[in-house]
Protein backbone atom coordinates (compact mmCIF):
# COMPACT_ATOMS: atom_id res chain seq x y z
CA UNK A 1 0.00 0.00 0.00
CA UNK A 2 1.07 3.27 -0.58
CA UNK A 3 2.52 5.49 2.16
CA UNK A 4 0.33 8.20 1.43
CA UNK A 5 -2.72 5.87 3.04
CA UNK A 6 -1.08 5.13 6.36
CA UNK A 7 -3.07 6.71 9.20
CA UNK A 8 -1.21 9.19 11.54
CA UNK A 9 -2.19 11.84 13.91
CA UNK A 10 -1.41 15.63 13.68
CA UNK A 11 -1.51 16.57 17.50
CA UNK A 12 -5.00 16.15 18.73
CA UNK A 13 -6.37 15.45 15.29
CA UNK A 14 -6.32 11.41 13.96
CA UNK A 15 -5.66 11.32 10.18
CA UNK A 16 -6.96 8.56 8.26
CA UNK A 17 -4.35 9.50 5.34
CA UNK A 18 -1.29 11.43 4.68
CA UNK A 19 -3.15 13.61 2.26
CA UNK A 20 -3.77 17.36 3.29
CA UNK A 21 -5.50 19.98 1.04
CA UNK A 22 -3.37 23.00 0.84
CA UNK A 23 -4.69 26.33 1.45
CA UNK A 24 -6.15 28.20 -1.04
CA UNK A 25 -7.93 31.15 -1.52
CA UNK A 26 -10.83 30.98 -3.77
CA UNK A 27 -12.54 34.54 -3.28
CA UNK A 28 -16.35 33.26 -3.03
CA UNK A 29 -17.13 34.72 0.04
CA UNK A 30 -19.30 37.12 -1.75
CA UNK A 31 -21.54 38.85 0.95
CA UNK A 32 -19.87 40.28 4.18
CA UNK A 33 -17.14 38.01 3.91
CA UNK A 34 -18.44 35.12 5.03
CA UNK A 35 -18.74 31.60 3.51
CA UNK A 36 -22.18 30.56 2.06
CA UNK A 37 -23.58 27.63 0.88
CA UNK A 38 -21.47 27.35 -1.94
CA UNK A 39 -18.36 27.06 0.16
CA UNK A 40 -19.83 24.48 2.37
CA UNK A 41 -20.30 22.26 -0.85
CA UNK A 42 -16.81 23.14 -2.47
CA UNK A 43 -15.21 21.49 1.45
CA UNK A 44 -17.26 18.75 1.34
CA UNK A 45 -16.45 17.55 -2.12
CA UNK A 46 -13.06 17.24 -0.78
CA UNK A 47 -13.85 15.89 3.07
CA UNK A 48 -11.99 12.14 2.08
CA UNK A 49 -8.84 14.56 2.84
CA UNK A 50 -6.60 13.73 5.62
CA UNK A 51 -6.81 17.36 6.44
CA UNK A 52 -8.16 19.78 4.49
CA UNK A 53 -6.81 23.56 5.59
CA UNK A 54 -9.01 26.32 4.60
CA UNK A 55 -7.99 29.14 2.42
CA UNK A 56 -6.46 32.23 4.54
CA UNK A 57 -9.22 33.66 6.60
CA UNK A 58 -8.57 37.04 8.07
CA UNK A 59 -8.69 37.56 11.50
CA UNK A 60 -10.18 41.24 11.18
CA UNK A 61 -11.06 44.04 8.78
CA UNK A 62 -7.47 45.12 8.79
CA UNK A 63 -6.00 41.88 7.66
CA UNK A 64 -8.43 41.65 4.80
CA UNK A 65 -6.61 43.06 1.77
CA UNK A 66 -8.25 40.79 -1.33
CA UNK A 67 -11.74 40.72 -2.95
CA UNK A 68 -13.70 38.50 -1.81
CA UNK A 69 -12.18 36.91 1.15
CA UNK A 70 -13.54 35.50 4.55
CA UNK A 71 -12.71 36.49 7.87
CA UNK A 72 -13.78 34.93 11.20
CA UNK A 73 -14.58 38.02 13.32
CA UNK A 74 -18.44 38.85 13.63
CA UNK A 75 -20.82 36.43 14.84
CA UNK A 76 -22.45 35.71 11.68
CA UNK A 77 -19.01 34.77 10.13
CA UNK A 78 -18.42 32.35 13.20
CA UNK A 79 -22.17 31.26 12.75
CA UNK A 80 -21.19 30.58 8.73
CA UNK A 81 -18.27 28.66 9.32
CA UNK A 82 -19.55 26.49 11.53
CA UNK A 83 -21.95 25.19 8.34
CA UNK A 84 -18.72 24.46 6.82
CA UNK A 85 -17.03 22.91 9.32
CA UNK A 86 -20.22 20.56 9.78
CA UNK A 87 -20.83 19.94 6.47
CA UNK A 88 -17.22 18.28 6.62
CA UNK A 89 -17.58 16.35 9.26
CA UNK A 90 -21.15 15.59 8.05
CA UNK A 91 -18.85 13.62 5.16
CA UNK A 92 -16.27 11.95 7.54
CA UNK A 93 -14.04 14.78 7.24
CA UNK A 94 -11.45 16.93 9.63
CA UNK A 95 -11.00 20.50 8.52
CA UNK A 96 -8.65 23.27 10.28
CA UNK A 97 -9.13 27.14 9.36
CA UNK A 98 -5.92 28.98 7.97
CA UNK A 99 -6.18 32.27 9.79
CA UNK A 100 -3.64 35.44 8.19
CA UNK A 101 -3.47 38.45 7.97
CA UNK A 102 -2.48 40.07 4.67
CA UNK A 103 -0.82 43.27 6.61
CA UNK A 104 0.72 44.92 3.57
CA UNK A 105 -0.66 42.63 0.48
CA UNK A 106 -4.08 44.79 0.50
CA UNK A 107 -5.75 47.81 -1.62
CA UNK A 108 -8.14 50.05 -0.03
CA UNK A 109 -11.16 49.13 -2.55
CA UNK A 110 -11.15 45.69 -1.02
CA UNK A 111 -11.24 46.73 2.20
CA UNK A 112 -14.58 48.23 4.99
CA UNK A 113 -14.31 52.05 4.12
CA UNK A 114 -12.38 52.44 8.35
CA UNK A 115 -10.06 49.97 7.78
CA UNK A 116 -6.11 50.55 7.46
CA UNK A 117 -3.61 49.17 5.62
CA UNK A 118 -0.47 48.23 8.30
CA UNK A 119 2.79 46.49 8.44
CA UNK A 120 5.73 46.43 10.43
CA UNK A 121 7.22 49.17 8.31
CA UNK A 122 5.91 51.89 6.05
CA UNK A 123 7.15 49.94 3.07
CA UNK A 124 5.25 48.96 -0.20
CA UNK A 125 5.12 45.70 -1.45
CA UNK A 126 6.22 46.03 -5.36
CA UNK A 127 3.14 44.58 -7.38
CA UNK A 128 -0.41 45.36 -7.78
CA UNK A 129 -3.31 43.47 -6.81
CA UNK A 130 -7.08 42.93 -8.21
CA UNK A 131 -9.84 45.10 -7.27
CA UNK A 132 -13.67 44.52 -7.93
CA UNK A 133 -14.36 47.71 -8.56
CA UNK A 134 -10.93 49.72 -10.39
CA UNK A 135 -9.37 46.68 -11.61
CA UNK A 136 -5.35 46.56 -11.04
CA UNK A 137 -4.34 48.87 -8.57
CA UNK A 138 -0.75 48.85 -7.20
CA UNK A 139 -0.37 48.19 -3.39
CA UNK A 140 -0.33 51.06 -1.04
CA UNK A 141 2.84 51.93 1.27
CA UNK A 142 1.30 50.55 4.40
CA UNK A 143 1.41 52.21 8.27
CA UNK A 144 4.38 50.95 10.50
CA UNK A 145 2.26 49.63 13.44
CA UNK A 146 3.27 50.93 16.47
CA UNK A 147 4.18 48.93 19.59
CA UNK A 148 0.96 48.56 21.09
CA UNK A 149 -1.00 48.46 17.61
CA UNK A 150 0.95 45.02 17.55
CA UNK A 151 0.18 43.88 20.37
CA UNK A 152 -3.35 44.36 19.36
CA UNK A 153 -2.74 41.92 16.48
CA UNK A 154 -1.82 39.35 18.58
CA UNK A 155 -5.29 39.36 20.79
CA UNK A 156 -7.02 39.78 17.49
CA UNK A 157 -5.25 35.74 16.49
CA UNK A 158 -6.17 34.66 19.76
CA UNK A 159 -9.88 35.92 19.70
CA UNK A 160 -10.02 34.31 16.37
CA UNK A 161 -8.99 31.10 17.71
CA UNK A 162 -11.51 30.99 19.84
CA UNK A 163 -14.07 31.90 17.22
CA UNK A 164 -12.43 28.90 14.98
CA UNK A 165 -12.92 26.65 18.54
CA UNK A 166 -16.80 28.01 18.51
CA UNK A 167 -17.49 27.39 14.98
CA UNK A 168 -16.15 23.49 15.58
CA UNK A 169 -12.83 23.57 13.42
CA UNK A 170 -10.20 20.53 14.25
CA UNK A 171 -7.30 22.93 14.29
CA UNK A 172 -6.02 26.32 13.09
CA UNK A 173 -2.76 26.78 10.75
CA UNK A 174 -1.71 30.43 11.32
CA UNK A 175 -0.44 31.79 7.85
CA UNK A 176 3.13 32.60 8.39
CA UNK A 177 4.22 31.92 4.29
CA UNK A 178 3.88 34.09 1.39
CA UNK A 179 4.54 36.98 2.58
CA UNK A 180 1.83 38.69 4.03
CA UNK A 181 1.54 39.96 8.17
CA UNK A 182 3.82 36.95 10.07
CA UNK A 183 6.05 36.39 7.20
CA UNK A 184 6.60 40.79 6.91
CA UNK A 185 7.95 40.76 10.26
CA UNK A 186 10.05 37.18 9.82
CA UNK A 187 11.64 39.26 6.76
CA UNK A 188 14.76 41.85 6.61
CA UNK A 189 13.59 43.71 3.95
CA UNK A 190 9.65 44.42 4.96
CA UNK A 191 10.68 44.72 9.19
CA UNK A 192 13.31 47.45 9.81
CA UNK A 193 11.43 47.86 12.94
CA UNK A 194 13.88 49.60 15.88
CA UNK A 195 11.81 48.53 18.70
CA UNK A 196 11.50 44.44 20.40
CA UNK A 197 10.12 43.07 17.21
CA UNK A 198 12.91 44.06 14.77
CA UNK A 199 16.74 44.43 14.19
CA UNK A 200 18.30 40.67 15.65
CA UNK A 201 16.77 36.99 14.49
CA UNK A 202 15.37 37.04 17.79
CA UNK A 203 12.97 40.09 17.47
CA UNK A 204 11.91 39.19 14.42
CA UNK A 205 10.25 36.37 14.92
CA UNK A 206 8.30 37.56 17.88
CA UNK A 207 5.47 38.18 16.52
CA UNK A 208 4.92 35.11 15.16
CA UNK A 209 5.90 33.23 18.33
CA UNK A 210 3.75 35.58 20.53
CA UNK A 211 0.76 34.81 18.06
CA UNK A 212 1.23 31.26 18.43
CA UNK A 213 1.50 31.49 21.96
CA UNK A 214 -1.91 33.57 22.50
CA UNK A 215 -3.65 31.06 20.32
CA UNK A 216 -2.34 27.89 21.94
CA UNK A 217 -3.43 29.49 25.40
CA UNK A 218 -7.20 30.04 23.70
CA UNK A 219 -7.18 26.35 22.46
CA UNK A 220 -4.64 23.90 22.86
CA UNK A 221 -1.23 22.98 21.04
CA UNK A 222 -2.61 20.06 20.04
CA UNK A 223 -4.98 22.09 17.91
CA UNK A 224 -2.42 24.63 16.26
CA UNK A 225 -0.21 24.48 13.16
CA UNK A 226 2.07 26.90 11.46
CA UNK A 227 2.77 27.48 7.58
CA UNK A 228 6.36 29.37 6.72
CA UNK A 229 8.08 29.67 3.32
CA UNK A 230 11.78 30.29 4.10
CA UNK A 231 13.26 32.21 1.65
CA UNK A 232 10.18 32.24 -0.31
CA UNK A 233 10.22 35.38 -2.70
CA UNK A 234 6.36 35.90 -2.92
CA UNK A 235 5.10 38.90 -2.44
CA UNK A 236 7.78 40.85 -2.46
CA UNK A 237 9.84 39.33 0.26
CA UNK A 238 13.39 39.17 0.07
CA UNK A 239 14.73 38.16 3.37
CA UNK A 240 19.12 38.52 3.48
CA UNK A 241 18.44 36.34 6.79
CA UNK A 242 16.51 33.55 6.12
CA UNK A 243 19.57 30.94 6.97
CA UNK A 244 19.42 32.25 10.60
CA UNK A 245 15.79 33.25 11.15
CA UNK A 246 13.69 29.96 10.17
CA UNK A 247 16.19 27.20 12.08
CA UNK A 248 15.78 29.48 15.04
CA UNK A 249 12.50 29.78 14.56
CA UNK A 250 12.05 25.76 14.19
CA UNK A 251 13.88 25.40 17.82
CA UNK A 252 11.06 27.72 19.10
CA UNK A 253 8.27 26.13 17.58
CA UNK A 254 9.25 22.56 18.82
CA UNK A 255 9.05 24.00 22.38
CA UNK A 256 5.43 24.55 21.86
CA UNK A 257 4.25 21.35 20.89
CA UNK A 258 2.22 22.21 17.91
CA UNK A 259 0.21 19.97 16.01
CA UNK A 260 1.87 20.93 12.70
CA UNK A 261 4.85 22.38 10.91
CA UNK A 262 3.51 23.28 6.96
CA UNK A 263 6.32 24.41 5.10
CA UNK A 264 6.35 25.48 1.23
CA UNK A 265 9.60 24.62 -0.33
CA UNK A 266 10.13 27.03 -3.16
CA UNK A 267 13.61 26.62 -5.25
CA UNK A 268 15.54 28.87 -3.54
CA UNK A 269 19.09 28.28 -4.29
CA UNK A 270 20.43 30.33 -1.13
CA UNK A 271 18.85 28.75 0.94
CA UNK A 272 20.63 25.56 2.77
CA UNK A 273 18.82 24.76 6.12
CA UNK A 274 16.20 22.65 4.99
CA UNK A 275 17.57 20.02 7.22
CA UNK A 276 18.41 22.20 10.11
CA UNK A 277 14.11 23.03 10.05
CA UNK A 278 13.55 19.32 10.07
CA UNK A 279 16.50 18.65 12.20
CA UNK A 280 15.70 21.50 15.06
CA UNK A 281 11.06 20.83 14.55
CA UNK A 282 10.75 16.90 15.26
CA UNK A 283 7.14 17.29 15.09
CA UNK A 284 4.90 16.36 12.33
CA UNK A 285 6.00 18.14 9.39
CA UNK A 286 3.45 18.68 6.08
CA UNK A 287 5.79 19.41 2.82
CA UNK A 288 4.01 21.66 0.06
CA UNK A 289 5.27 22.72 -3.47
CA UNK A 290 4.79 21.11 -6.74
CA UNK A 291 4.22 17.56 -5.47
CA UNK A 292 3.06 14.71 -7.36
CA UNK A 293 1.46 11.07 -5.82
CA UNK A 294 5.09 9.72 -6.57
CA UNK A 295 7.37 12.82 -5.01
CA UNK A 296 4.54 12.82 -1.77
CA UNK A 297 5.03 8.87 -1.54
CA UNK A 298 8.89 9.74 -1.61
CA UNK A 299 8.71 12.26 0.84
CA UNK A 300 6.86 10.39 3.18
CA UNK A 301 9.05 7.27 2.72
CA UNK A 302 12.38 9.21 3.57
CA UNK A 303 11.08 10.38 6.13
CA UNK A 304 11.43 14.01 4.99
CA UNK A 305 7.87 14.67 5.49
CA UNK A 306 5.22 12.74 7.95
CA UNK A 307 2.46 14.25 5.53
CA UNK A 308 2.15 15.85 2.21
CA UNK A 309 0.05 18.80 0.73
CA UNK A 310 -1.38 19.40 -2.45
CA UNK A 311 -2.98 23.09 -3.97
CA UNK A 312 -3.88 23.06 -7.02
CA UNK A 313 -4.73 19.88 -7.62
CA UNK A 314 -7.23 19.38 -5.00
CA UNK A 315 -9.01 22.19 -7.15
CA UNK A 316 -9.60 20.12 -10.24
CA UNK A 317 -9.97 16.41 -8.52
CA UNK A 318 -11.97 16.83 -5.15
CA UNK A 319 -11.50 13.33 -4.44
CA UNK A 320 -7.60 13.14 -5.02
CA UNK A 321 -6.80 10.75 -2.24
CA UNK A 322 -8.47 8.01 -4.27
CA UNK A 323 -7.74 8.94 -7.62
CA UNK A 324 -4.41 8.67 -5.86
CA UNK A 325 -5.46 4.99 -4.84
CA UNK A 326 -6.41 3.56 -8.01
CA UNK A 327 -3.84 5.31 -9.99
CA UNK A 328 -7.15 7.33 -12.18
CA UNK A 329 -6.07 9.86 -14.39
CA UNK A 330 -6.24 13.88 -12.44
CA UNK A 331 -7.77 16.50 -13.94
CA UNK A 332 -6.20 19.74 -14.53
CA UNK A 333 -7.48 23.07 -12.86
CA UNK A 334 -8.70 26.11 -15.43
CA UNK A 335 -6.84 28.90 -14.19
CA UNK A 336 -9.14 31.24 -15.34
CA UNK A 337 -11.46 30.42 -12.76
CA UNK A 338 -9.34 30.23 -9.41
CA UNK A 339 -10.73 33.22 -8.03
CA UNK A 340 -13.94 34.21 -9.98
CA UNK A 341 -17.06 34.21 -8.49
CA UNK A 342 -20.12 31.40 -8.14
CA UNK A 343 -19.16 27.83 -9.21
CA UNK A 344 -17.89 27.58 -12.36
CA UNK A 345 -14.43 26.26 -11.93
CA UNK A 346 -14.87 25.72 -7.99
CA UNK A 347 -17.14 23.49 -7.30
CA UNK A 348 -18.64 21.97 -10.96
CA UNK A 349 -15.70 19.23 -11.08
CA UNK A 350 -16.69 16.09 -10.48
CA UNK A 351 -15.38 12.97 -8.87
CA UNK A 352 -14.22 9.89 -10.76
CA UNK A 353 -17.69 7.90 -9.38
C1 LIG B 1 -5.74 29.59 -6.19
C2 LIG B 1 -4.68 29.51 -5.11
C3 LIG B 1 -4.89 30.18 -3.92
C4 LIG B 1 -3.95 30.07 -2.88
N1 LIG B 1 -4.22 30.65 -1.67
C5 LIG B 1 -3.42 30.39 -0.60
C6 LIG B 1 -3.80 30.78 0.72
O1 LIG B 1 -4.88 31.35 0.97
N2 LIG B 1 -2.95 30.48 1.73
C7 LIG B 1 -1.76 29.84 1.52
O2 LIG B 1 -1.01 29.58 2.46
N3 LIG B 1 -1.39 29.44 0.27
C8 LIG B 1 -2.21 29.67 -0.77
N4 LIG B 1 -1.86 29.18 -2.01
C9 LIG B 1 -0.66 28.37 -2.16
C10 LIG B 1 -1.01 26.88 -2.03
O3 LIG B 1 -1.39 26.55 -0.71
C11 LIG B 1 0.19 26.00 -2.41
O4 LIG B 1 1.28 26.35 -1.60
C12 LIG B 1 0.58 26.18 -3.86
O5 LIG B 1 -0.55 26.02 -4.71
C13 LIG B 1 1.65 25.16 -4.25
O6 LIG B 1 1.17 23.83 -4.11
P1 LIG B 1 0.81 22.97 -5.41
O7 LIG B 1 2.06 22.93 -6.24
O8 LIG B 1 0.37 21.65 -4.93
O9 LIG B 1 -0.29 23.73 -6.12
C14 LIG B 1 -2.77 29.32 -3.08
C15 LIG B 1 -2.56 28.68 -4.30
C16 LIG B 1 -3.49 28.75 -5.30
C17 LIG B 1 -3.27 28.00 -6.59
Amino acid sequence: MSSLFTPTAAGAIHLPNRIVMAPMTRSRAVQNNAPNALVEEYYAQRASAGLILTEGVATSDTGLGYARTPSIHTPEQVEAWSHVVNAVHAKGGRIAIQLMHVGRIAHPANKAAEARTVAPSAIAAKGAMWTDSQGMQPMPVPEALTTAEVRAIVDEFAQAARNAKEAGFDGIELHSANGYLPNQFLSTNTNQRTDEYGGSPENRIRFVLEVIDAMTAAWEPGRIGIRLSPAGFFNDINDTDANITYPLLATELAKRNLAWLHIVKPNAPTFTEWDAIRANFPGTLIVNLGLTKETGEKLIDSKEADLVSYGSLYIANPDLPERFQSNAPLATPDPTTFYTPGPEGYTTYPPLS
